[in-house]
């Protein structure tokens, strides 16, 4: 939401005023303790295990809701499980997303565990793959191994830097292909990754991506999903270091006046749903380029490879000074969805087997801020 579309709303002069009266207020507003762990990570722990879980759970996954959960065995092993309570039942019925951030985790945890000399061994599913649903039963077993040959992780120096952006990105600048290739080329063997920075394709992906967020937010029941998620302000943020943040300054000043909450964000009719429909056209109509991952078919193999390819495209999209924002809903498997899923396939793929795991934009923008996480502390559950 930006300071245009804010005035241009805001009219009325008691909202101006009450707004301009709480500069000093507006100062604080920076939920400290909800970005502690992007400071923290690393630093505060000398055992390899924690040490590296604290760079992992910076990493991206679906709707922030952090769905990891660690059982610690010792300074050297541990077990990953999925938070079944962190699933994202409407938009992602089969947690194929939440299985995707679950690899976006492993991978980072590795490139970290590379980065302090060590060997990551992850044993995916050891208790067998889940089908349709999630369970209780591991989703890796971890294990650290000390190697003094092993060979840098450059892109683990990019991982405090990375940050989903949902700004519009700047349409002054356009997307070299050499870098896409670059970029797609970071992506792993298993997986099959594409880019595009100009022509048809491109403006084919935006419009697509914006009719599918459109649809998605148009959609009552996913919407609503969405609209428990988010976190209005500081002291929701502090309470609830997840989910969709809306702080800083000035979406404050809007919850503050009473025109950002949760009842004007559900109702068509209100200026600040007409607000989040502006905001999908910039987002997807500054798309300077897309990035998809495609893999052969769906397993939850398939979903934590797609996964591990993200988290390293991402770090090689910050290394090159580009910012990157998944664009999800034509991906997704309910049923609004629908007309979207089959374009997208059309368009990406190379055969009806092949399924598109991510597709994100990509471009130029300016710098964006960390988003919040829970603590590690309450993401292990010590045995
Ligand atoms: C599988 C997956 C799907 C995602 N889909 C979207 C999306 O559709 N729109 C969006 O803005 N962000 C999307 N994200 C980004 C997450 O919202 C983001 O990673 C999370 O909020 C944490 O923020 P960070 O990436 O800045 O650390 C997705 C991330 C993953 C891993």
């Amino acid at each position: 939401m930006n300071k245009r579309k804010f005035l241009k709303i805001a009219g009325s002069t008691s909202v101006i005023v009450a707004a301009t009266g709480i500069g000093v207020f507006l100062t604080t507003r920076t939920p400290s303790a909800a970005l502690l762990p992007w400071k923290t990570a690393g630093s505060q722990y000398s055992d390899p295990m924690r040490r590296s879980l604290s760079y992992a759970i910076l990493s991206p996954n679906p709707h922030n809701r952090q769905p990891w959960s660690v059982d610690l065995i010792s300074e050297t092993e541990a077990i990953l499980f999925c938070d079944l309570e962190r699933l994202l039942p409407q938009t992602d019925p089969f947690s194929r997303q939440i299985t995707i951030g679950l690899g976006c985790f492993l991978e980072l945890f590795s490139l970290a565990a590379t980065h302090h000399g060590h060997r990551a061994e992850i044993s995916l599913f050891p208790e067998g793959e889940p089908g349709e649903q999630l369970n209780a039963k591991p989703i890796a077993k971890l294990k650290l191994v000390a190697d003094a040959q092993i060979a840098p992780a450059p892109l683990f120096l990019q991982t405090l830097s990375r940050h989903t952006n949902r700004e519009p990105y700047d349409i002054t600048k356009p997307v070299d292909q050499d870098i896409l290739q670059e970029i797609t080329s970071v992506a792993g063997t298993d997986v099959v990754a594409g880019g595009v920075g100009q022509g048809a394709k491109l403006q084919n992906l935006r419009k697509l991506t914006r009719v599918a967020l459109l649809d998605e937010i148009l959609d009552p029941k996913a919407f609503r999903e969405s609209i428990d998620l988010m976190r209005i302000g500081r002291a929701e943020i502090e309470a609830n270091p997840d989910g969709i943040s809306l702080g800083g300054a000035f979406l404050e000043t809007l919850s503050v006046v009473g025109m950002l909450n949760r009842k004007e964000l559900a109702d068509p009719d209100s200026s600040t749903f007409q607000i989040g429909l502006d905001m999908v056209d910039d987002q997807a109509l500054t798309a300077m380029g897309f990035v998809w991952i495609n893999t052969p078919g769906n397993s939850r193999h398939h979903q934590i490879s797609a996964g591990r390819s993200y988290m390293r495209i991402a770090l090689g999209v910050t290394s090159f000074g580009l910012t990157m924002q998944p664009m999800s809903q034509a991906l997704q498997e309910y049923a609004a969805m629908k007309p979207h899923y089959e374009q997208v396939h059309q368009m990406l793929t190379r055969d009806g087997e092949e399924r598109v795991q991510m597709l994100a934009r990509i471009g130029y923008a300016k710098k964006t801020s960390p988003s919040p996480r829970w603590p590690l502390s309450t993401r292990i559950r010590q045995t």
